[in-house]
């Protein structure tokens, strides 16, 4: 399974990827608002740290303005994946631009039927956002359940990328759903390696280290 963050943030996205552990970067308008610089200047900056993945989603409502800023989006670096949304111009859009080789990611899914369409259009990955079901009181996992199975039945190549994730809890659900990617906050992801037991453990044995004659 991949594990992407969902951020704009240089540093939050050099920390991880230092780590060793980051597979992808997806961003998205409002995330990008919250970093104050240029959009091409950010995407520039994280896909030459050597992330193999951004995501970058075009604002253009209609077909054809998808069309020029996807073009424009993927001429930036091979890393990117253009962001399309989830409405008739989107679709038609994502249709384009998969023929023309450039890799699509279908985002704001909230339905399996979305899903269904999404992989028949050609899109890389699908976009399904599971936090947002579950404020509105809808089981969020369970549309990644229902995607994963359609794309199973029918061996659909488009990748399964779970968004708007909250806490680790929906990151180990859709691992053990076998949802291709994971997207989430750096908050999220630092807590995945964290555990009491493991800083209480390391503090015993440091402890007991130092009884050990030198
Ligand atoms: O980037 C799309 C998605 O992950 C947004 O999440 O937390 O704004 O619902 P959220």
């Amino acid at each position: 399974m991949k594990l992407f963050l969902d951020t704009a943030s240089v540093k939050e996205i050099r920390t991880m990827w230092e780590i060793g552990i980051l597979d992808g970067v997806t961003t998205n308008p409002s995330l990008v608002a919250k970093e104050g610089r240029k959009f091409e200047d950010l995407l520039r900056e994280i896909c030459a740290l050597g992330v193999p993945s951004v995501s970058a989603e075009v604002v253009g409502t209609t077909t054809d303005q998808m069309l020029v800023e996807g073009r424009r989006l993927r001429e930036i670096h091979p890393s990117i994946y253009v962001k399309t949304p989830m409405t008739p111009d989107g679709l038609r859009a994502t249709k384009i631009l998969a023929a023309e080789g450039t890799r699509v990611n279908m985002t704001l899914v909230f339905s399996a039927n979305q899903a269904l369409l999404a992989a028949k259009v050609g899109a890389a990955y699908v976009s399904p956002f599971i936090g947002r079901l579950d404020d509105q009181g809808q089981d969020g996992m369970e549309l990644i359940r229902e995607i994963v199975q359609i794309y199973r039945n029918y061996h659909f190549p488009t990748q399964v990328l779970v968004a708007s994730v909250r806490h680790p809890i929906h990151v180990m659900d859709a691992a053990k759903l076998g949802a291709d990617i994971a997207t989430m906050p750096y908050a999220v992801m630092e807590k995945l390696a964290q555990h009491p037991l493991t800083d209480i453990g390391l503090a015993r044995f440091l402890k007991d280290w130092e009884k050990v004659p030198k």
